[in-house]
């Protein structure tokens, strides 16, 4: 089969195309036939060995297509069937891939190109919103790297859970567009959270702040966050992290919180998939939007450099024939 793989972690560059042998399901896994691969900014940090990754990889977290084999035990799915599948670890720019069971879901007449490029993320905004933030209604949320794929789902979900303030930040004034066009009430550059937050909470500061950045917002995170506000990381798009004391959670009174789907396929891929299913939920019924680019193999490499350049104008989706 056809599979896009990396034999060293580095740039880019280090993605190739290769001929390699289909897998195959075992206990509880299904082998599906992919027709639609999603390409998420998780397989970039893969790629550049800021996760911890076996060598060689097949990048790829979601994945849309057909049901080809069904390991010893699976139930509930058919040979043929129209899926979409959050795989264990990676493989999903590839022609074939094993999923488990639990985290492959009925397309159930879902786009696959939509399904391929909202899997993992309308999971996470629901995970992260409803679990890791406990969002209610009424409190002002600020999201941290609102222009990307996954923060075009996170203002809207907000809002739709109840929040009564839904605020973006974004590198630059043309990105910052784009998260107002994705429901963000108000939406600028990380450079001018401090000045607007007063006026735009009433002087609280925010209930919640979604940080899947890092770097220096995460870093000022805790001074734009409301009394008992909620800090949720959720990721590390630019590798800089924050060193905090347990203690200073007790002195400023505020909750930091997390969600990490990987964790959540290793741990409660029960809670994975109903984070999945009401993700998807969403998307089908037009709820949730997201802007989409399908590319070819050869586009795979591009995608990367664009996600990793903060230059990707939509999310990018493989289709692999
Ligand atoms: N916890 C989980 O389970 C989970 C699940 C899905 C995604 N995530 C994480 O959520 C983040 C966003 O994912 P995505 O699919 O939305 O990716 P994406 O479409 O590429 O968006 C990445 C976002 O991060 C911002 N960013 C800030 N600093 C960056 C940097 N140094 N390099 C690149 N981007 C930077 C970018 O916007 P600006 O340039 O405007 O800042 C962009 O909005 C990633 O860190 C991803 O790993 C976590």
């Amino acid at each position: 089969m056809r599979a896009v793989r990396f034999t060293r972690t580095g740039g880019p560059e280090v993605l190739e195309l290769a001929d390699l042998p289909a897998p195959q399901p075992g206990p509880g896994e299904v082998a599906i036939d992919v027709s639609h691969a999603g390409v998420h900014f998780a397989d970039v940090m893969f790629r550049r060995g800021q996760f911890p990754v076996g060598l060689p990889a097949v990048p790829g977290l979601e994945v849309a297509g057909t049901v080809a084999a069904l390991g010893a035990g699976v139930t509930g799915l058919q040979v043929g069937e129209a899926v979409v599948a959050v795989p264990t670890g990676l493989g999903g720019n590839a022609e074939r891939v094993v999923a488990p069971a639990v985290t492959t879901l009925p397309l159930d007449g879902l786009d696959p190109l939509l399904a391929a490029a909202t899997a993992c993320n309308a999971a996470t905004a629901v995970g992260t919103l409803r679990g890791a933030a406990r969002l209610v209604a009424g409190d002002r949320v600020l999201v941290l790297g609102a222009s990307g794929a996954l923060g075009s789902l996170l203002g809207r979900l907000a809002t739709v859970y109840g929040a009564a303030l839904v605020v973006g930040a974004a590198s630059t004034p043309e990105r910052a567009a784009r998260a107002t066009a994705h429901g963000y009430q108000h939406a600028f550059e990380y450079a001018e959270l401090a000045d607007r937050t007063p006026e735009l909470t009433d002087g609280h500061g925010f209930d919640v702040i979604i940080d899947s950045v890092g770097g220096a917002p995460r870093e000022q995170a805790r001074s734009l966050l409301a009394v008992l506000g909620r800090h949720v990381v959720i990721g590390n798009a630019a590798d800089q992290d924050i060193s905090l004391d347990a203690n200073q959670v007790w002195y400023d009174s505020f909750t930091l919180a997390g969600y990490n789907l990987g964790g959540l396929l290793a741990r409660r891929p029960d809670l994975l998939r109903a984070h999945l299913a009401e993700g998807l939920r969403l998307v089908a019924d037009g709820t949730l939007t997201i802007d989409v680019e399908e590319i070819g193999w050869d586009g795979v490499a591009e995608a990367h450099a664009r996600l990793e350049g903060r230059t990707a104008e939509a999310k990018y989706v493989l289709r692999t024939a």
